[in-house]
C-alpha cells in the first residue's frame, strides 16, 4: 500500500480506540491511548497505521512521493468534531450585548422580538449566496482551530422557503470547503412573528409542510427542537420529533437549558441520538439518558456567554453513565464562538471534566452524536485521515493554555489544509 503522508516524531499521538460502535461513558469517558513519540501513516484519504514512530517506520515503506511531516513538539489528535452548531445564518447580534449587560434575560430579548427572531429577519433577507459566503468563512475559522467535522442546523428561516434556503446553503458550504457538515432541520427553533398568535398553526406548518419537503429533498439527517418554556413544550416537541422519526430522520433536542421541562426524559423515550444543553436536567432525566445511551451534548460556551451561574451537571452525568460530548453551539446570539479549543478550557474549569474526558467529548463521542463514529473521531486504521496537530508537549497542555490558537497543522482526508 502506498503511503502518501507520514506524520512522525509527535510528542504524543492521542486517541480513543475501539469505541466506534458505542460512545464512551462512565469511567470509559476518560479512556485514551497516549502514544509518546507517535506516528500516523496515511494512504490517500485514510489512516493505515498508528503507533510509535519506531513501530510505524518498521512496518511501512516510505518512497520519494511520501509527504513526511515532522511533528516534534506537537500533539496529534483526531480532527475535532463539533456536534452542535448553527453555522449558517444572516447578520449578527453584537447590539444585544448592551441589553445583556443591563440584565435583560435571554428569553426576554426574544420576547421583545430580538434574539433568535432578529436573526430570522436577517436570514430571510439574505440571499442564499450571502448565507453560503458567510458559512464558508465561519467554517474556515473552525478548520483553522482544528475542527474537521461539524453538525449544522437550520432554524433561522422559520418559513418553508427560508428553511429550505438555509439547508441548501448548508449543503453548498459543505461542498465548498474542507469541514464536513452534517445537516439538521431545526424548523422548531422559535415561533416566527407571523404565527405569534397561532403557535399550533406554525407547528402544523413544520410537521406537514416543512418536514416532508426537507426529507424529500434529502436536506437533513437529523431533526431538532428547542424545547423550552415559552418556545415549544414537551408535547409540541414530541409531535415534531415523532413526525421526523416517522420520516426517517435521527432526533436531537435543545433540552432543559433554562427551565426543567423534562426534555431529557423525552429524548430518552424517543431514542434521540442526543439531548443538548441540559443545564437544569433532572436526576430522572440523567438516569433515563444513561439507560438509553442518549448522548448528552453539553455547550458550556453558551453558559459562559449567557453569564449563567450554573453549568450543566457534567460530573453527575458522567458518573451516572451518560456519554458526554461537547460542542460550541456556534450561533449569532447565545454563543458567537466557533472555537472548540476554548470549549476545552471552559469544560475543564467549569464542568470539572478532566482533559482526557474532554478530548473524548470533542472527538469520538462527538462523532457518535453526528452518526459518523465509523468514519471519524479516532485515529484508527481505516478511518478518515482527519488530524489536528497542536503545538504542545502533551494533551493536558491544551486545557492549560487558553485564548491562543495552538493549531500548527490540520489534515482533512489525508491532505494538509491548514499550516501555521
Ligand atoms: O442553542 N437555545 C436555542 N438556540 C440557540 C440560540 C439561538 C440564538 O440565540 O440565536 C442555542 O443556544
Ligand atoms: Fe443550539
Amino acid at each position: 500500500m502506498k503511503i502518501t503522508l507520514l506524520i512522525k516524531n509527535a510528542s504524543q499521538v492521542v486517541t480513543s480506540r475501539g469505541a466506534s460502535k458505542q460512545p464512551l461513558n462512565g469511567s470509559d469517558q476518560r479512556a485514551l491511548t497516549v502514544i509518546e513519540d507517535g506516528a500516523v501513516a496515511v494512504s490517500g484519504e485514510k489512516i493505515v497505521l498508528v503507533g510509535s514512530t519506531a513501530e510505524v517506520l518498521d512496518k511501512i515503506a516510505v518512497d520519494a512521493d511520501t509527504e513526511v511531516l515532522d511533528a516534534s513538539g506537537k500533539v496529534v489528535l483526531p480532527g475535532l468534531v463539533d456536534p452542535h452548531t448553527h453555522v449558517v445564518f444572516g447578520g449578527s447580534r453584537e447590539h444585544e450585548l448592551a441589553l445583556k449587560l443591563q440584565g435583560v434575560p435571554y428569553l426576554e430579548i426574544l420576547a421583545r422580538g430580538g434574539g433568535i427572531l432578529s436573526s430570522v429577519e436577517a436570514t430571510r433577507a439574505a440571499s442564499k449566496e450571502e448565507l453560503i459566503a458567510n458559512g464558508i468563512n465561519y467554517c474556515r475559522q473552525m478548520l483553522a482551530q482544528g475542527t474537521t467535522t461539524a453538525e449544522a442546523k437550520s432554524g433561522y428561516g422559520l418559513s418553508t422557503a427560508a428553511e429550505i434556503k438555509t439547508l441548501e446553503a448548508i449543503k453548498a458550504v459543505d461542498r465548498a470547503q474542507p469541514v464536513d457538515l452534517i445537516p439538521t432541520f431545526l424548523g422548531a427553533h422559535a415561533v416566527p412573528k407571523e404565527y405569534r398568535d397561532n403557535p399550533d398553526g406554525y407547528l402544523d406548518l413544520v410537521i406537514n409542510e416543512m418536514l416532508p419537503q426537507v426529507v424529500e429533498k434529502n436536506l437533513a439527517r437529523y431533526c431538532d427542537v428547542f424545547c423550552e418554556e415559552g418556545i415549544f413544550s414537551v408535547e409540541q416537541s414530541r409531535q415534531v420529533l415523532e413526525a421526523a422519526r416517522d420520516l426517517g430522520l435521527g432526533l436531537k433536542m435543545h433540552a432543559d437549558e433554562i427551565s426543567p421541562l423534562g426534555g431529557a426524559e423525552l429524548a430518552a423515550e424517543l431514542g434521540a441520538v442526543s439531548a443538548d444543553h441540559l443545564l437544569v436536567i433532572s436526576d430522572q432525566g440523567i438516569e433515563k439518558m444513561a439507560a438509553s445511551k442518549v448522548i448528552g451534548v453539553i455547550l458550556p460556551g453558551t453558559t459562559f456567554y449567557l453569564c449563567e451561574d450554573h453549568y450543566a451537571p457534567a460530573r453527575k452525568m458522567i458518573e451516572t453513565g451518560v456519554p458526554v460530548a461537547l460542542a460550541t453551539d456556534f450561533n449569532p446570539g447565545s454563543s458567537p464562538n466557533n472555537n472548540l479549543q476554548l470549549i476545552i478550557n471552559i469544560a475543564c474549569l467549569y464542568l470539572r471534566m478532566t482533559p482526557a474526558e474532554v478530548i473524548n467529548a470533542i472527538t469520538i463521542n462527538a462523532a457518535h452524536a453526528v452518526g459518523l463514529s465509523e468514519r471519524v473521531g479516532s485515529l484508527e486504521a481505516g478511518k478518515l485521515a482527519d488530524l489536528a496537530l497542536f503545538t504542545a508537549p502533551n494533551y493536558e497542555y491544551l486545557a492549560y493554555r487558553y485564548g491562543t490558537n495552538l493549531i500548527s497543522t490540520v489534515i482533512k482526508k489525508g491532505k494538509i489544509v491548514v499550516e501555521v
